[in-house]
């Protein structure tokens, strides 16, 4: 059976007014489930290019289509309930007192019963670990909180697709793991994700497939090992592998493959090298 793609860009262009075009006839599509890491330098077009997936842009020629469906036959709010879409900046999505009625702000174009939507606010709440914030002033949270709240009002919309602008830029360590530990969460319960970031250890840790931009064209297109493996196309966006990767390749010649993505595969490999290396010496 064949799978109809979530999203499927087709020879995208896109030009802000008369200006130049920042996306250069683009092409791809994402299965139901994935999840893609959207990467490039600053400027490459991404961000420009996440925007088409719920309708905030509209293509300057080529098609954007959302489960088969042509962006530029759907308002927004149609597109709101196919795509989710966590903005790079908390605060520009943010506008209500409290933590709980944000989340519940979205929720009301849909037309559900006051107690769906309290449901929907109390889980959403929950799975991003806000609940005792329901009543908090949302500024009074930390980015990485108010981050978690954007998050939030999106999940409660219970899209399909969920895009993240660089969800942990400006956040510490642990406050992007536990944003990224989410959308693991989301993505292994069924929910396709898209997310932005330069940081190529999440690339490494959360993504299977990644996407490169590259001044408005994709430089490639993958899963994450084979890209992170061809140091040549990251260093067109500069960016660099993860440092365990890059490592891996320095040993390519100790019998380490050059496409390792974590310590602890690393770690296991090195085990598993020693060990045969012992086993044939006896
Ligand atoms: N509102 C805008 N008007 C004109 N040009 C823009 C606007 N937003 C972004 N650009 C330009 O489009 C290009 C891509 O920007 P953007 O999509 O934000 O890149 P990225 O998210 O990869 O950093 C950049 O050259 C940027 O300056
Ligand atoms: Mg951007």
């Amino acid at each position: 059976m064949q799978r109809k793609p979530r999203i499927k860009v087709e020879n995208l262009t896109y030009h802000y007014g008369s200006g130049p075009p920042v996306l250069k006839n683009i092409s791809f599509e994402t299965g139901k489930g994935e999840c893609i890491a959207l990467i490039g330098q600053n400027g490459a077009g991404k961000t420009t290019l996440a925007k088409h997936f719920n309708g905030l842009h509209r293509p300057s020629s080529g098609k954007v289509y959302i489960d088969g469906i042509d962006t530029t036959s759907m308002k927004v709010s149609e597109l709101a309930r196919k795509v989710g879409f966590v903005f790079q900046n908390p605060d520009h999505q943010i506008f209500h007192d409290t933590v709980a009625r944000e989340v519940a702000f979205g929720l009301k174009n849909l037309r559900l019963s006051r107690r769906e939507i309290e449901e929907r606010t109390a889980a959403a709440l929950e799975a991003v670990g806000l609940t005792e914030h329901c009543r908090t002033y949302p500024f009074n949270l930390s980015k990485g909180q108010r981050q978690r709240v954007a998050l939030a009002s999106v999940l409660a919309m219970r899209t399909e697709t969920i895009v993240l602008d660089e969800p942990t830029t400006g956040q510490d360590f642990r406050e992007s793991v536990q944003i990224m530990e989410i959308v693991r969460k989301l993505n292994e319960n069924g929910h396709t994700i898209i997310f932005i970031t330069h940081d190529m250890s999440l690339v490494a840790r959360y993504a299977r497939r990644v996407l490169v931009l590259c001044r408005g064209e994709i430089l490639a297109d993958g899963d994450v090992r084979s890209v992170f493996a061809a140091p040549e196309i990251l260093k067109k966006t500069y960016l660099r592998p993860p440092q365990i990767t890059n490592l891996a390749r320095r040993l390519g010649r100790h019998s380490i493959p050059p496409d390792v993505l974590g310590v602890r595969e690393f770690y296991e490999l090195l085990v598993k090298i020693r060990s045969e290396k012992i086993g044939c010496c006896s």
